[in-house]
Formats: C-alpha cells, sequence, structure tokens
C-alpha cells in the first residue's frame, strides 16, 4: 500500500486538535435563557463545582438487565440489583479514573468527591483553573428573581486524549429551569349546588380513583418521595393544616419524615405545598420524603445533583415524583443519553420514576420562518421513566369522567426512538386515527409520551397557611399518580413480592391485553403552536393510548389487581 501524502496545512491542523480536541458529543447549548440578567465575570479565585459525568462501562449488559426484571414474563422479574452490585457493573474502567485523576491533579485539582458507583465526580476548583482545565469557558454570575448562579456561556474543550473517558462536564452551561405552576381562575356558571364540589381535594381523588378509606399505607418499609429544584420550600405548618381541612375520613401522616437536603425558611412555594400535600394524601399513612433543592452552590445543577445523589444512596423509597423538565432542543444529546442511562440504572434497583409530562401540550418550537414543530420535553421522553399527563373533569364540579386537560404535555422524542413496550401501542394510534397533525410536527419513531395521566386542574393547595384553589397542571397529577403505586407498592411488600419498579413494561402489557385497570380518556385536545398548518391544536385523546393522557387515569381496585401478581 503506497503512502498518501498529507498536506502540511491538515497536519498542522491535526497536531493543534491533538492538543485540543474538540469534544467529540458536545455539551455545548451555551444561550442564557430568558429570565436571566448577566451579573458579570465572577473573579479568579471565585469557588466553583464541576461535575465530571465519566464513560460508564457494561451499558448495553445494563440495558438487558432493566428488560429483564422489569418484564413480568421474564423469569428474572422483580430481581432488582442493590446499590453495590450496579456500581460492580457500570463502574468505569481503571484506565478511566486514574486517567481524568492525573489530569486533574496536573492542574492542582484534588478537592473531588465520587459516588457509590463511582461514574461521577464532583470537583470543587477556582474559577481560573477550571478555565485551564476546560479551555473555551468563561464563568460569569447570571440572576433571576433572587437566585444567582455561576455559568459558562461559551463551549468548553478537553483534550483528545480525555474524550474517550468523559460524557460530559456538569455546572457550566444548564441553568436551572423552574416549572411554572399555574394558578388561574375559570368562570363558575351559577352557585354551587348539591353534589357540586368546588375544586379537587384529597376526597375528591379517593372518590374518583375508587380509593376506599382503608386503602392506605400499612407496610414499615414502605416509603415514597418527591423531589423539589426551585428554590422552594414546603412549611410543616402548611401540610398539617391542609390535612386538618381536607385530611378527613381516612389515615394519613401529617409530617415528612426525611428531608434530603436544606429545608429553608421564607415564603412557602406552591409547587412544593403541592407536591406535599397530594403525594401524602393519596399516598397516605406511608412515610414521606422530599429531596430539597440539592445543588445549593451556585455553580451546581440541581436536576443533575439529585441524580447522582440517588447513585450515593443505598437505602431510598421505591417511588420519585418529579416535576423538573426541560424543551430536548435545549439540551446536549451527551446529557441526555446519559441522564437516561442513570434512569437505567434506577430501573435495575427496582425504584419507580414518574415525571410529569409538562404543561405545554404538544409544544411549539419555531425552526424557521413560518416552519414551526412541536417541541418534546425531557425528562419526559425518556424510555426509561413513566410520564404523568393531565386531566379535567368533563363537569370541571362534578366527579364526571375525565377529558384531556388542554395543558397535558405530550408528543414523540427526537431523541429517544421508540421502545418496544409501546410499539404497537403508539403504531395502533398512529394508524387509527384519522386526523392527526402534519407529519413534519412531530418524530413518527420517537419514544411517544405521556404514557398514563390523572387529574390536573383545579386544585386547593394550602400555601402561607392561605388555602388557594384554582392550582392546576402536571406537577399536581404526577403526585396522584404516584400515590396510588405506593399503596400498590405496600400490598406487594406484604404479599412478599417485590417492588414495582420501572412500571411501563409491564403497564403497556397489561393494557395491551384488555385491562380496566385505568380509566381510557377519549375526549379534548392539547395545544401546540399557533399557526395556519395547526392552529393551535396538538394531538388529541382517542379510545385506547394517545399522545395525550396515554392510557388514562388509574381504577385502583382494578389496578390494584392486575399488578398484584
Ligand atoms: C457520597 O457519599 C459519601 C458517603 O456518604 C460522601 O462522603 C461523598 O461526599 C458523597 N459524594 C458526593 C459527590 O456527594
Ligand atoms: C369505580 O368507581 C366508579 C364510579 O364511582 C364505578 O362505576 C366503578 O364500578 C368502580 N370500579 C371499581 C372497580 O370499583
Ligand atoms: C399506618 O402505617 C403503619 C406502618 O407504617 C401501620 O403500623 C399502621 O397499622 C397503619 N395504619 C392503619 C390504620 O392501617
Ligand atoms: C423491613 O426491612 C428490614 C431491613 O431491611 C428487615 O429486616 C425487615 O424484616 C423488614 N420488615 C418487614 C415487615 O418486611
Ligand atoms: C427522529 O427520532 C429519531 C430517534 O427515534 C432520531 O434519530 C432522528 O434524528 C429524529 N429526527 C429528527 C428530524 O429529529
Ligand atoms: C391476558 O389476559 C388473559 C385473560 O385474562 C390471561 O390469561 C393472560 O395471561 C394475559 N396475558 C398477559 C400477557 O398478561
Amino acid at each position: 500500500m503506497g503512502h498518501r501524502l498529507v498536506p502540511p496545512l491538515l497536519l498542522s491542523l491535526c497536531l493543534v486538535c491533538f492538543a485540543l480536541g474538540t469534544y467529540p458529543e458536545p455539551d455545548q447549548s451555551v444561550s442564557t435563557p430568558e429570565g436571566w440578567v448577566h451579573v458579570g465575570r465572577v473573579t479568579p479565585n471565585d469557588d466553583v463545582i464541576l461535575t465530571f459525568a465519566l464513560k460508564q462501562q457494561h451499558i448495553g449488559s445494563l440495558e438487558q438487565l432493566v428488560g429483564r426484571v422489569s418484564d413480568p414474563g421474564s423469569s428474572q422479574y422483580g430481581q432488582f440489583l442493590s446499590l453495590e452490585e450496579l456500581g460492580a457493573i457500570v463502574q468505569p474502567s481503571r484506565e478511566t479514573l486514574s486517567t481524568v485523576r492525573m489530569w486533574l491533579e496536573k492542574h492542582g485539582i484534588h478537592e473531588c468527591e465520587t459516588i457509590q458507583t463511582r461514574d461521577f465526580l464532583s470537583c470543587r476548583t477556582q474559577a481560573q483553573t477550571a478555565e485551564q482545565l476546560l479551555p473555551g469557558s468563561q464563568f460569569h454570575r447570571y440572576m433571576k428573581d433572587a437566585q444567582t448562579v455561576v455559568r459558562s456561556t461559551s463551549p468548553y474543550k478537553i483534550p483528545n486524549e480525555l474524550s474517550p473517558h468523559i460524557d460530559f462536564v456538569g455546572g457550566l452551561h444548564r441553568f436551572p429551569t423552574p416549572r411554572q405552576i399555574l394558578s388561574h381562575k375559570r368562570d363558575i356558571q351559577g352557585q354551587a349546588r348539591a353534589g357540586f364540589h368546588l375544586g379537587v381535594t384529597p376526597s375528591i381523588l379517593r372518590q374518583r380513583y375508587n380509593l376506599s378509606d382503608s386503602d392506605i399505607g400499612s407496610h414499615p418499609n414502605n416509603s415514597q418521595a418527591c423531589a423539589q429544584f426551585l428554590e422552594q420550600y414546603f412549611h410543616p405548618a402548611d401540610l398539617s393544616e391542609f390535612m386538618v381541612l381536607f385530611g378527613r375520613g381516612f389515615q394519613h401522616h401529617s409530617e415528612v419524615d426525611q428531608v434530603v437536603g436544606p429545608q429553608g425558611g421564607g415564603r412557602a412555594g406552591l409547587e412544593a405545598s403541592l407536591d406535599v400535600e397530594y403525594i401524602m394524601s393519596t399516598g397516605a399513612n406511608i412515610s414521606t420524603w422530599v429531596f430539597s433543592n440539592p445543588g445549593r452552590h451556585e455553580s451546581q445543577e440541581p436536576f443533575l445533583e439529585w441524580m447522582i445523589l440517588l447513585s450515593n444512596m443505598s437505602a431510598l423509597p421505591w417511588v420519585h415524583t418529579i416535576s423538573y423538565g426541560d424543551d430536548e432542543d435545549s439540551l446536549s444529546i451527551a446529557f441526555m443519553q446519559r441522564i437516561n442511562v442513570e434512569f437505567m440504572k434506577a430501573a435495575s434497583r427496582g425504584l419507580t420514576i414518574l415525571f410529569a409530562s409538562g404543561d405545554d401540550g404538544a409544544g411549539c418550537r419555531h425552526v424557521d420562518k413560518g416552519i414551526n414543530t412541536f417541541r418534546p420535553s425531557f425528562p419526559a421522553s425518556s424510555p426509561y421513566v413513566t410520564t404523568v399527563g393531565g386531566t379535567s373533569f368533563k363537569n370541571p364540579f362534578q366527579v364526571t369522567r375525565e377529558v384531556s386537560d388542554y395543558i397535558s404535555g405530550g408528543g414523540f422524542s427526537n431523541v429517544f426512538p421508540m421502545p418496544d413496550y409501546q410499539a404497537p401501542a403508539v403504531s395502533r394510534y398512529l394508524q387509527s386515527t384519522a386526523k392527526l397533525p402534519p407529519q413534519s410536527y412531530y418524530n413518527r419513531s420517537g419514544r411517544a409520551y405521556p404514557d398514563v395521566a390523572a387529574l390536573s386542574d383545579n386544585y386547593w393547595v394550602v400555601t402561607n397557611r392561605v388555602p388557594i384553589p384554582w392550582v392546576s397542571g402536571t406537577s399536581a397529577s404526577t403526585p396522584v399518580f404516584g400515590g396510588v403505586l405506593f399503596l400498590i407498592n405496600d400490598r406487594r411488600l406484604h404479599k412478599g413480592l417485590s417492588p414495582l419498579g420501572f412500571l411501563n413494561p409491564a403497564l403497556y402489557r397489561l393494557q395491551l391485553n384488555g385491562s380496566q385497570a385505568l380509566y381510557d380518556v377519549t375526549e379534548g385536545c392539547h395545544l401546540s403552536c399557533i399557526d395556519d398548518l395547526v392552529l393551535g391544536q396538538g394531538f388529541c385523546a382517542t379510545p385506547s393510548w394517545d399522545p395525550v393522557t396515554g392510557w388514562g387515569t388509574p381504577n385502583f381496585p382494578e389496578l390494584l389487581r392486575a399488578l398484584l401478581l
């Protein structure tokens, strides 16, 4: 074979890229989101915390294992791993650990902490050192409301020899994204009459979802959790007042047993109050944990810190509900794929993770002049979580059947392909639905969501000692559906069965087999782009699965029966 002459220019370019490689799968969404105000450059010796997502091993075997332990048809169903066993599979190679260590030490970075699965490294250093380590990065301070963060809005590079060992570096680009919870008033036509209710409360939910007063938790080892990333807190006094006002008839706890992370003072947040009050009244009499604002250092990312915390705690509640979400297109592929692996890790341990599907319907992204597409949200679009959409009562003041809530997030991922467990249900939807939005608006081959739904409209919440009506959003439906699963886990533990773990394979299997475990929602559409082609409408609910309400809302006795096997 003959030699090829390498032009000198190319050669020298290559030398440059060896010395300072560009990151192959860049984690480089570097714009400043709306609402954040630039305060100024940090001083060189300001502290920053960098989080290194180290390359894991055996992801393929992990994925297969998750498939088996989550599939009721497999002989390995429910045989979950301990955190230690999981760590033995995924932990980075010796080479990865030592290469990264040496690189950091060469730059004088010694203050690093690892986690039990050894696949994340969190290091404290000074801004000037971080900027030398990751050329291109430049740390600035940004502010929104009372919160300040330190971020770099220019892309960073890492040396080529490091890129096989690092998925991404956290603490540079992503800004915290609060999901706004809505409180809006409806027109009340006429006054309250007999048989009418004035909003959703625990007893209305228990009535609609067929929970009797004795459907409460009773297993001492069962526990449930919700996570908050909004720099806001619940107040124990609000929770006890809520339970006095709305907790009659069924036994429940009025106190959170464990707060992981800071529990600050100040005003309570509506979202935080909502989560805690509804998780504890559907999942009644179950020990409750709140993960509260992890990642308080201004250079940390709260959602990422929560994910990392899960891999550093061997004893955790079995079910977690979270209402964080971001537009898929605002996040890097490298970040989303790695977080998806973190969800697989949780699934291998038997954890059930529920995410709110979002409050923007199908969403809308302006691609170009006059060209729009729907806008999927992550982690709602991850194939390894259960995503919860929203409904409202057909008659808002009666416990009637449910219709789609027009805000209910739903659609098709542009990043994650459709998983096998949902392919038959989604193809049926795509083939049998007469009027679908134009195909250019969504990706028919992507993971479709939500999986399930619950009421998301017109809730009562007590916050700062005041009962507030009209609170709406999938942040409300998510803890409610979670509560139903906490109760099912409780019964499973009593029977000596494993917890449910990652629910979707079992759920889709059940539903494809004609189960009545969920109330099918067949009416109403959600919102999307306001343009000439779709006129503000996204997808519509149909019989069976649909991308607005998934399979529907829980009928507790039937769902329990179906999942108690
Ligand atoms: C993980 O937990 C250990 C032991 O509790 C702790 O020392 C370490 O700092 C934790 N790691 C991180 C990244 O927080
Ligand atoms: C659940 O409640 C509905 C309405 O209250 C009732 O029609 C239905 O029979 C109940 N289903 C079960 C399984 O209890
Ligand atoms: C509430 O849960 C505890 C275990 O955490 C259990 O001992 C108790 O019996 C439960 N209460 C009822 C009324 O079932
Ligand atoms: C609860 O968990 C502890 C520790 O894992 C175990 O020893 C105990 O038997 C469990 N209790 C029940 C009722 O299963
Ligand atoms: C559609 O989704 C697939 C993953 O299922 C992805 O590979 C592809 O890039 C997506 N197409 C667009 C146009 O985003
Ligand atoms: C489907 O339902 C039938 C009858 O209820 C049952 O015998 C069968 O095991 C179910 N199949 C699956 C895959 O769950």
